[in-house]
Formats: structure tokens, sequence, C-alpha cells
């Protein structure tokens, strides 16, 4: 019993574990289209098993696609997902340089409604063809062709039906598909169905058959030219399903593609001469020596300084002459003189001390600061500093203010 329910964990496990690996490969040939479709069928089965409320058939589901550990995909490969409700393709035509390596490409689906994700690899491996290039290369534009419709393998196999038709070769491989919109054409008004158009590259061994010459007749040149539709007679083997645009066909032969080579124009004069290359710095700092900058900055201004102050001192303390040298330049009277003065100085100081205190009057307030009477001290025997207040209180002054209010009352009766 036991042994049952690990088997079953262990089923899980693996399961988990080989759908969070989940890896697809594919083998594209060089120099032809490869076409590769993302099903929203296929991923659904991705998302993790929650439950989940509502119909998950019709959930929206976008696509990011990614070469892996870069943020976009290699140049040759073009995605496109015309709406979250239909597959998104990856195409694009590798070429030989592409060769050897595995492209790892990392799909990324996100469901809109539930916000699940999935993650999933693809890894391209471009194979070499040994018939790359194939020398006669047409385009074709159709008119009636979004590119997404153009890539489902249906309807590329018929398109490359009729055109094997017409030409007959024994090798024909689809080489490129490039929407119009890529090459400047414009989204078309949403009325009566129009299509962007695409342009399709085929490639084959032989050269283009006499109905593909059909168009450079001059005839149909001038029709071209006035804009008309010319007259091609193989026409009627694709108008069922393909409207093709004659007047834009391009055949190329690419044994008898003439290399251009791009002469460099003459340089203005605005234009400096060319100094050679770019060296950068290198990467590796070295170690600078801050020794010099040192002594520089610090150790000789402080030497400076050290010198300013030893002579600074030695003249302080060794070359000071001081009372002595002063005393033998002043005469012996003059000395004697003011010693005396100083002498009896000290004695009056002394003998002042012994004095009574008496304050000097012109400490003394003095005037009535009102009236501007003069006031006699109010105890001129007991005065004391600590009794004498600093300002006069307010009672103090009301009564020595009265009897000036009654005499100026009486000057000016
Ligand atoms: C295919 O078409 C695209 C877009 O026009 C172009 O960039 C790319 O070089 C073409 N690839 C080849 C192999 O011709």
């Amino acid at each position: 019993m036991s042994s049952a329910v690990v088997a079953v964990w262990l089923a899980t496990v693996i399961t988990i574990l080989s759908k969070s690996h989940a890896e697809r490969n594919v083998y594209p040939s060089a120099g032809v289209l490869f076409v590769h479709v993302l099903e929203r069928e296929y991923f659904k089965g991705e998302f993790p098993l929650y439950p989940k409320s509502g119909d998950a058939t019709n959930d929206p589901i976008t696509f990011n696609t990614n070469l892996m550990g870069y943020p976009d995909r290699p140049g040759w490969l073009r995605y496109i997902q015309r709406t979250p409700n239909s597959d998104g393709v990856l195409y694009g035509s590798p070429t030989s340089e592409h060769v050897g390596k595995a492209t790892i490409i990392e799909i990324t689906a996100y469901n809109r409604r539930t916000f699940e994700t999935a993650r999933n690899n693809l890894v391209i491996n471009v194979m070499a063809t040994e018939e790359f290039p194939l020398p006669y290369q047409a385009e074709f534009y159709i008119k009636n062709m979004n590119v997404e419709e153009m890539l489902a393998s249906e309807v590329l196999g018929d398109f490359l039906g009729a055109v094997k038709n017409v030409w007959q070769p024994e090798r024909l491989n689809a080489i490129n598909i490039t929407s119009a919109l890529d090459r400047g054409g414009r989204v078309p008004l949403p009325i009566n169905n129009l299509k962007e158009g695409v342009y399709v590259m085929v490639g084959a061994d032989v050269p283009f058959s006499s109905c593909l010459r059909e168009v450079e007749s001059p005839h149909n040149q001038l029709r071209c030219s006035q804009e008309m539709e010319p007259v091609i007679s193989c026409d009627k083997k694709f108008r069922a399903q393909f409207h093709i645009d004659w007047c834009k066909i391009s055949l190329v032969d690419i044994n008898k593609v003439i290399p251009v080579y791009v002469k460099r124009p003459e340089l203005g004069p605005g234009v400096l001469p060319e100094f050679g290359d770019y060296n950068p710095p290198s990467e590796s700092l070295k170690s600078r020596d801050y020794f010099t900058d040192f002594i520089v900055t610090l150790a000789v201004p402080s030497a400076v300084a050290l010198a300013l102050l030893s002579m600074l001192g030695y003249t302080m303390c060794c070359r000071r002459e001081g009372v002595k040298k002063r005393n033998m330049q002043t005469s012996a009277i003059q000395l004697v003189h003011h010693s005396s003065i100083q002498k009896s100085t000290k004695e009056m100081r002394n003998m002042s001390k012994n004095r009574e205190i008496s304050w000097p009057l012109s400490t003394l307030p003095v005037f009535n600061p009102v009236s501007g009477e003069v006031v006699p001290p109010i105890h001129p025997d007991t005065y004391e500093t600590t009794s004498m207040p600093l300002m006069q209180t307010q009672t103090n002054l009301q009564n020595q203010i009265t009897i000036p209010q009654q005499q100026s009352g009486k000057w000016y009766s």
C-alpha cells in the first residue's frame, strides 16, 4: 500500500521536474525558412495545476521569447502573435553563420486571466545544407495575406505548390517571409478585410520560367508604370488563393549579382583626419606613490615652522636683557626719585585704609528725578551701601513729589 503511494509521489515529482526543464529540439536548415508555432493548447497543459475558477479553455495567453541570457531574440529570428487568443509563431531564415551552435530560446507563456506563467526552452540546431544557397531567388508580394497566415504550413505549402507548378524546378524552398509592414507598408484600414501583405522569397535550382519573366516584357512594364495590372499568363494558378502584385516581383540570379564596392566619399574640410584606433586606458590601476606629495605638502612647511620657532625661542629666552639692563641705563638719581615716589604713595594708601568711610557727595542722589529739586541725603550719618536703594521706591517719591505740586499750583495761579 505504502509503496504504491511512494510510486505515485515519485511519478509526480518526476513529472514536475521534467516539466520545469521542458526542452524541445528543432533542426532547421540554413538558408531555408524556419517556422515554429507556439501552440496555446500545448502551453495550457504546462501551467501549474492549481484549482482554477472559470473556463480555462479560452484563457488569453501571450508569449515572451528571448535568447537565453539575453533580453531579445537573435536578429534572424522574428516573432508574431496577432491576438492573445491565437498561436504565436517564431520564424526566420538562419544563414550558414548560425550552423553548428545551438541557439536556446526561452519561451515564457503568460496566462492573462490567472497570471500563471510557464517556461519552456526551444533549442534550435541549425544544420548545414549542401544545396545552399539556391541560385535563383524570386520574391513575391502577396497582397491578400498577413504574415502569420502565410506562415501556416498548409498555406505556405499551397503557395510553394503553385510556384512549383509555374517554375518546374527540382528543388524549391521558401527562403524568407517578411511582413509588408517591415518594408514600409501601411497598416490597412479595418474595412473590406484588407490585409497587410507579405513578401515571400523562394529559391530554386533552375532558371526562372518564361511565365515568371513575362512581367519584364515592355508591354507589362508600361502597364506597371501606369499602375495597371500586368497581364501574366500563369496568374490564374495563384489567383484562387493568392493575389500577387506582379509589378513588385523581384528575380535575382545570385551568380550574376555584381558585388557593389562602396567607395569612400571625399571628406569635407570639417572632418578631422584619423588618429588611428582609440586606446582605452588599462583597467588595472597602478598604485600611486604619495611620498613626494607628503614631503612637499607637510614636511617642508613644518621644517620652516620649526626653524622660525627655534629662532623665536632663542631670541626670547637667551637674548633677553630685561630689568637689569633697564636699571643700568637709568641714572641713579632718577631711580632714587622714582622709588621715593613709590614709597610715599604706598604709605598714603595704607593711611587711607584706616580712615573712616565717608562717601563722596558725587556718588549720592542729589536731584529729585521728577521735580529737579535738590534733595539732601536722608540720613547722612547712617548712610551705608547696603541700605542705599539703587532706585528710589514709589513711596519715597510720593512724599517728595507732593511739595513741588503745591508749589506749581501757586506758580500758575
Ligand atoms: C529575411 O528578411 C528580413 C527582413 O526583410 C531580412 O532582414 C533578412 O536579412 C532576410 N534574411 C535572409 C536570409 O535573406
